[in-house]
Parts: C-alpha cells; structure tokens; sequence
C-alpha cells in the first residue's frame, strides 16, 4: 500500500502534529477540520513546532508546511488519519462518511485514544482496512505509535500502517483492540491516582509530581502531564474504560471531574491542576 496522500481529520494539538510528521516524510497531506479557524491555528502549531526543530538542523519549515493543504471538508485520499474529539458517535459519523468518499483501497486509521476501533470499522463497508494508529503528545518529540488491531483488521493493512509509522520515524508497537489499549490502561488509572492522592490530602501537586519525575525519572509529573493531554479527555478515557471493563476501580476520581465541569481542562483552557499564562 502506497500512502503519498494523506488526509488527517482534526487540526488539534493531535492532529496537527500528525499533519507535521507525515508531511515531513515527503508525503501531500489535507487537513480537515470541522471547527472554523482550527485547521490555521494547527497549521500555525506546526510551524511553531518546524522552527524549533529547524534550530536544531530539522528540514526548512516552508518546504514542510507546502506539503500541506487545509480542505473545508473531507477530500479522496490514500489513507485516512482521523484525531477528531474523543467521541463515539462523532468519530463514527466521520468514519461512515470517509468510507463513503475515499477509494476502495484507502485505509481509514483513528488516533483515538480509547475508542474501540472494531466498532469504527463496523460502520463501514472496508472493516479489514480500519485500524488505530495512536500517537502521543507532542508528536514530533514522542516516537511511540501504538498500532492497534480491530478484530476485522487485515494482516495487510496491520502490516502497511506498521511501515508506514517506521517511515514517519517513529517506533510502533501492535496491541489489541481493549479498552484503553496498552498505553491508556496503564497512563490514566496512574494519573487518576494522582488526582485521587491531591483530593484527599495525602500531599500537595508539586510534591505528587515531584514524586513521579524523581522517584520513577518520568519526564514530568501526573498532574503536568494530565494538564497536557487535557483533563476532559483523561476523563473521556477513564469513562471508556470504566464502561468497558467493568471494574469501580476505573471510575474517573471526583476531582477530575469537577475541574472539567469547571472548565479547567489543563494547558488548552489556560487552567488545570496548575495555571498556565
Ligand atoms: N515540537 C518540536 N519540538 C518540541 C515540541 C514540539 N511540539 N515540544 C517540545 N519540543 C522540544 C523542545 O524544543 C526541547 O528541545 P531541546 O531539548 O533540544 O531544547 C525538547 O523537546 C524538550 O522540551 P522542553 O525543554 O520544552 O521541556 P521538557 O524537557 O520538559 O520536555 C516534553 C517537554 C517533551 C513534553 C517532555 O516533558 C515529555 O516528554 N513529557 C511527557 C509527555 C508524555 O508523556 N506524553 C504522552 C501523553 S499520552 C498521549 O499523548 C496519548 C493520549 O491518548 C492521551
């Protein structure tokens, strides 16, 4: 499978970084969002992004962002990257649409970061062509790609999106199709932890994040790093896999939830566990 045109489906900080790396592999991409001003403001993300590598001896920023077309809507390609809002029914609608308008040998791939992809590939009419390619935040730093099998998924397609990743430079590695995946199931129940540790007062933000960069040498602490994904979606994805496994012990902590009803999502909203300015 020849992947030289590529369409991602959200302009977010997600998309926009998947937009970047793939079209830094030489590869045409249109970038879709509905949202109106999004897809500038992921274009301006990347080129943000592009500077900085350029400062360190990355490819001229212009040449880059030239492979790159904002669309106003969905557009034929060879492979479908969708990072649209962590939801069922609005990823399902764009993946029955996709299926509609791209090729019969286009691959429909979804960043999700728990939505079950064999329910994707169930609205559509190429199921064995659906999988999830997961990426990680920032993604021009971070080299994982999770790669994860729908049941319908074919050897073919698991085989094409696994180069495709080596291509774009990254590291994948194959997971099932459960809830969370590997990387979430193990991510969000530690972060959850930690909001559970701030509630109820077994010690203050900075020394549970401290705790976490200095006794494990993790890059930044569960309370930063929940600010960076997005605490609305750490809760979206506790949700799925609170739904999905059964078990209390993935209910999202109460904490979590009221900083998202009072619209404190992390970074994106200006306020989270911390303030940003
Ligand atoms: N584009 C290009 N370069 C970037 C960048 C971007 N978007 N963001 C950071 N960088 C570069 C910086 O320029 C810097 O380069 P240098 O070392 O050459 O100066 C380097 O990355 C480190 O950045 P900073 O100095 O600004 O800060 P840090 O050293 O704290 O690193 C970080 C920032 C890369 C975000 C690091 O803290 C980190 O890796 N944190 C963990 C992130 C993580 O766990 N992400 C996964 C989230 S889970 C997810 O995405 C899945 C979803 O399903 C929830």
């Amino acid at each position: 499978m020849d992947f030289e045109h590529v369409l991602v489906a959200g302009a977010g900080q997600m998309g926009a970084g998947i937009a970047q790396v793939v079209a830094a592999s030489g590869r045409r991409v249109s970038l879709y969002d509905a949202a109106p001003g999004a897809t500038e403001r992921g274009l301006a993300a990347m080129r943000k992004s592009l500077e900085k590598l350029a400062e360190k001896g990355g490819g001229d920023p212009e040449e880059v962002l030239g492979r790159v077309a904002a669309v106003d809507d969905l557009v034929p390609a060879d492979l479908l990257i969708e990072a649209v809002i962590e939801d069922a029914a609005v990823k399902e609608e764009l993946f029955r649409r996709a299926d509609q308008l791209l090729p019969d040998g286009a691959v429909l791939a979804s960043n999700t970061s728990s939505i079950p992809i064999t329910s994707l590939a169930a609205v559509t009419g190429r199921p064995e062509r659906v999988i999830g390619m997961h990426f990680f935040n920032p993604v021009p730093v971070l080299k994982l790609v999770e790669v994860i099998r729908a049941v319908q998924t074919s050897d073919e397609t698991a085989a094409a999106i696994t180069a495709l990743a080596e291509e774009l430079g990254k590291v994948p590695a194959q997971a099932n199709d459960f809830p969370g995946f590997v990387s979430n199931r193990i991510l969000m129940p530690f972060i959850n932890e930690a909001a559970y540790a701030l509630m109820e007062g077994v010690a203050e933000r900075e020394a549970i994040d401290t705790i976490a960069k200095l006794g494990f040498a993790h890059p930044m602490g569960p309370l930063a790093l929940a600010d960076l994904i997005g605490l609305d979606t750490c809760v979206a994805i506790m949700e799925v896999l609170h739904d999905g496994l059964g078990n209390p012990k993935y209910a999202p902590c109460p904490l979590l939830r009221q900083y998202v009803q009072a619209g404190r999502l992390g970074r994106k909203s200006g306020r989270g566990f911390y303030s940003y300015s």
